[in-house]
């Protein structure tokens, strides 16, 4: 039971915008991994070329799901999907006049997760009671902190493997930010998740992640573990001091 995933060598263009220059980028099993950088430098495109919603020019995305190799470049989002990969996205895309639990039950279209809808759910109401207390209200008249909690619960309604999140701290105030960063902590700890994470907020991306990643202009242009990552002269004129 073993995931692992090997990005090398990417690179990605809208039009004539290259967003992506050369990204490699790897993650295994239990880890979470952070890639790091302000706005426009190329995160969502990474996390959208795994999801086989861009497809690179050039490079390759592998993922190999218990012994068994698949190359994500070949394969419809749908396909990935079903290979266990989830996407919370940015700006969390629920649907705002449905209920809590209608989007829950819309993350489970997954095929292998269909028939794990009742445990999903419990699960999911288990790791955020707010969203069992909440079942029945509209998305959209919830708190942004409650929403990203739903947009991450309703990703893990797909049983995934391998979960990608994108900034889940945009729009949220700091005390929201935090709080969020600590239940991905939780998941990860309680149900040892794959977690490859986009942030900006570095300090908080820090409290989570095993591994960082720093993406600028869309090249990685330092990779480390955490603890070498925060001692990184380039991390900290970058990032300390900023963010909170
Ligand atoms: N749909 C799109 N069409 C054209 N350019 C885009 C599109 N999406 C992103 N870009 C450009 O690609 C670059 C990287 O964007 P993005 O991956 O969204 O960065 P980030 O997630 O780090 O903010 C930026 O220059 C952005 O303007
Ligand atoms: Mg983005």
């Amino acid at each position: 039971m073993a995931i692992k995933l090997d990005i090398k060598d990417i690179a990605a263009s809208y039009g004539a915008v290259r967003a992506l220059h050369s990204v490699s980028l790897n993650l295994s099993q239990g880890q979470t991994v952070a890639l790091l950088g302000t706005n426009g430098n190329g995160k969502s495109t990474l996390m959208k070329c795994v999801m086989g919603m861009v497809r690179p020019s050039r490079g390759s995305i592998h993922l190999e799901i218990d012994g068994q190799t698949h190359d994500l470049t070949q394969l419809s989002t749908q396909e990935i999907v079903n290979l266990g990969v989830a996407l919370v996205p940015e700006g969390r895309r629920l649907f705002p006049k449905l209920t809590v639990e209608e989007n829950l039950l819309l993350g489970a279209y997954r095929e292998q997760a269909r028939s794990q809808i009742a445990d999903n759910l419990a699960f999911s109401f288990e790791a955020f009671p707010v969203l069992a207390e909440r079942r029945k209200q509209l998305a959209g008249s919830m708190s942004g902190g409650q929403q990203q909690m739903l947009a991450i619960a309703r990703a893990l309604m797909s049983s995934p493997r391998l979960l990608l999140v994108d900034e889940p701290s945009v729009g949220l105030s700091p005390l929201l930010v935090s709080q969020t960063i600590t239940k991905l902590k939780e998941l990860k700890d309680r149900y040892q998740l794959t977690v490859l994470m986009a942030e900006q907020n570095f300090n908080q991306a820090m409290r989570v992640a095993d591994y960082g990643y720093i993406i600028v202009h869309g090249e990685i242009v330092f990779h480390s573990d955490v603890a070498a990552l925060k001692e990184n002269d380039l991390v900290k004129s970058f990032y300390l001091g900023g963010s909170h």
